[in-house]
């Protein structure tokens, strides 16, 4: 024994780890034994955390993981289209009107949605983030033209993301504009809601103005349950019949699109009210 394992140490030493290699393969060959199974080579770089928003959002310096938590509640919410190919827009591509500066999270977003077409929109001209992939338009999310010229350059709308300006009165005329032309099953986000509460940024201290972001998006979580209104003359909006999810985080709002009409158990709990022991709906 200690003769073959010195002649096999020299033959290593004489053909290299290379040679060595191959000549076990082809002992195994000649013995009829299976072929080792080669390992693919474990990812590295980006491609290592690409299944992870909190890292790729460090990776590519966004405040969404660090000054804010919101990737956490991103990777949750959007881990099923993972490998979709979805068109995602963000609204607020960063950087401001500072020369060079944005486009952290539109990078992000490509390397977590390797088959998504990602787009951003802001009021300065960022063209310089576009890439494979990535394309931007100059836009203001005040103007409903601006809104509706973007979403139709992009067709179906599968994600979209409000990180803009997050002033109440654009928060609201970008949602009214651009969730119904999102699709069934998308997921629309609001950024930064603190925003709600600062007087400064068009929010209000009164935390039941009905004109803040805050307000706007509480009231949605009533029409979740529209159908049970015992009011007979309610006349249930587009985003009752529209929104079947509702997710409040620290200053971000994830809201789920679909068709809401599970229908209700209140005829037959309400018995006094519609006197006709359940038997109508
Ligand atoms: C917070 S930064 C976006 C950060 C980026 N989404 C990220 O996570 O890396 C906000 C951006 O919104 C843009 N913005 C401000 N007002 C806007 C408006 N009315 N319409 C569109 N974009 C606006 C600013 O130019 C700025 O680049």
């Amino acid at each position: 024994m200690a003769t073959q394992s010195a002649a096999k140490k020299m033959v290593r030493t004489i053909v290299g780890e290379e040679g060595w290699k191959r000549l076990r393969r082809y002992r195994r060959k000649l013995a009829g034994g299976p072929a080792p199974v080669p390992r693919p080579a474990a990812p590295t770089g980006i491609a290592a955390i690409s299944h992870d928003l909190c890292k790729l959002a460090q990776h590519f310096r966004t405040d969404k993981w660090g000054a804010h938590r919101y990737a956490q509640h991103y990777q949750r919410h959007l881990q099923h289209l993972k490998n979709d190919p979805i068109n995602l827009l963000e609204i607020g591509v960063g950087g401001y009107s500072r020369a060079g500066q944005g486009g952290a999270s539109l990078r992000m977003w490509k390397h977590f949605f390797p088959n998504a077409q990602i787009y951003g929109m802001d009021i300065q001209d960022k063209s310089f983030v576009d890439e494979d992939r990535i394309r931007t338009f100059i836009g203001d999310q005040s103007d409903v033209g601006s809104l509706v010229g973007v979403a139709s350059e992009i067709g179906t709308l599968d994600v979209v993301i409000d990180d803009g300006s997050h002033r109440s009165p654009h928060v609201l005329t970008t949602f009214e504009t651009l969730f119904p032309l999102l699709r069934d099953g998308g997921i629309y986000a609001v950024e930064d809601t603190q925003a709600s509460y600062w007087p400064e940024w068009q929010g209000s201290e009164d935390r039941d103005d009905p004109r803040t972001s805050m307000s706007m998006l509480k009231r949605l979580t009533d029409g979740l349950n529209y159908e049970e209104f015992v009011d007979e003359d309610y006349e249930p909006s587009y985003t009752d019949l529209n929104v079947v999810g509702m997710h409040f985080y620290h200053n971000l709002v994830i809201i789920e699109k679909g068709k809401n009409a599970e229908g209700t158990n209140k005829r037959r709990v309400l018995k006094e009210r519609y006197g006709d022991g359940g038997t109508r709906r």
